[in-house]
């Protein structure tokens, strides 16, 4: 018996859904098998003591190729291998970041310290409200940002809320030898956080700007660092918004001179090399975001996976229906046609000939 096929409709539709959700999931599964093995490194690299340069090793080490624990969104990430190198190149005693927002660079700081075994000191400077650039945003960024610090950093980790320069005394002078410039974004901004945290600085002071590539409509970082970088010992990537690298101090850490020098033959391929790292961190953050979504795809799937069982248990009852209802038309015809050609039915046919006749003369 044929199913009307409009009961089929629905079904087909949504295995053809299910069928692309299940192959979603069976990427994600791959994408996150391979992120897992992203944090090995390359063996024969091993760190370089304080004061030992040795020129191959000037620019890249074991920590450029780690992979953030922290991925959150942010317009920092590329930047990520390059800061985990930076900070166990200068092994600053202090580093203070101004413009924290989802934690993602403050983070990549404070895990090279954990996996250095670092004494270092850190502090987040952020007002935890976002501004007319970033956004502006709930409190539960900030909450996230002090969830993750209190339990991964809170020994050496210090969150500041509020404006950067209501914490300016709250630090001493000479005691920072990394600073990160990452608030508000104009020409005007970025020189008065520059200007009012450089007394911070130590003698081995290192200043990160980031978004020094950025021209849009109200960013004028990259004016400033024109500025700076003719004044100082400088190197500046192009990738990811731009990232500026500045020794204010007068003793520039050793490791960070011969990176400078061999930023001056090398500089491509510093960029280049950096560029491919930040870019497999950028990855990591997209596959996290993905295996994120995977436990909501699954239930999906599986509210699908019932609704196409329900469907097909309805079609079978209709089938059923059907299959009882031609029956009953079949026994019904078979009676109708066993009535017509009884003797009875034959012999009464002149009384209902006459009585149709009545009928009609009536009407
Ligand atoms: C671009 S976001 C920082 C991004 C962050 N470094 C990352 O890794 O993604 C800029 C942050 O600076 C903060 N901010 C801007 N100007 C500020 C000021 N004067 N005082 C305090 N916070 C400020 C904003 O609230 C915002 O969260």
């Amino acid at each position: 018996m044929p199913v009307p096929s409009a009961l089929y409709v629905f079904p087909r539709s949504k295995r053809g859904e299910m069928v692309a959700c299940l192959r979603e999931v069976v990427a994600f599964r791959a994408a996150a098998q391979e992120a897992s093995h992203v944090n090995e490194v390359p063996p024969g690299s091993d760190f370089l003591d304080e004061g030992t340069v040795r020129p191959s090793d000037s620019w890249i080490s074991d920590t450029s190729y780690w992979v953030p624990r922290h991925l959150v969104e942010s317009a920092w990430l590329e930047h990520a291998p390059f800061a985990f190198w930076l900070v166990d190149a200068i092994r600053p005693a202090a580093i203070a970041e101004l413009g924290t927002h989802n934690g993602f660079s403050y983070f990549v700081f404070c895990e090279t310290i954990v996996r250095l075994g670092l004494p270092t000191r850190t502090f987040a400077l952020d007002s935890w409200q976002g501004d007319d650039q970033a956004g502006f945003y709930g409190a539960d960024v900030y909450e996230n940002v002090s969830t993750i610090n209190k339990t991964d950093y809170s020994a050496f980790s210090t969150l500041l809320r509020g404006y950067f320069d209501d914490s300016l005394d709250s630090i001493p002078d000479g005691s920072i030898d990394l600073l990160h410039i990452d608030g508000r974004h104009g020409y005007d901004d970025v020189r008065h956080d520059f200007e009012a945290w450089r007394p911070k600085l130590s003698d081995r002071g290192v200043v990160i700007f980031h978004d020094i590539a950025e021209h849009q409509e109200g960013f004028g970082v990259w004016q400033f660092w024109e500025e700076l970088a003719v004044q100082f010992p400088s190197f500046a990537f192009d990738h990811g918004h731009g990232l500026g690298v500045l020794a204010v101090g007068s003793r520039v850490p050793p490791r960070l001179r011969a990176f400078f020098d061999a930023g001056v033959e090398n500089a491509d391929q510093i960029k280049e090399f950096y560029l491919g790292r930040g870019r497999a961190v950028a990855k990591e953050y997209r596959v996290s975001v993905q295996a994120a979504e995977v436990p909501a795809l699954q239930a999906e799937v599986s509210a699908l996976r019932s609704e196409l069982q329900n469907a097909g248990l309805r079609v079978e009852e209709k089938e059923r229906e059907i299959a009882l209802h031609e029956s009953e038309r079949l026994g019904l015809v078979d009676q109708v046609n066993s009535l017509h050609h009884s003797t009875s039915w034959r012999l009464t046919r002149p009384l209902r000939l006459a009585s149709d006749l009545v009928h009609r003369r009536r009407d």
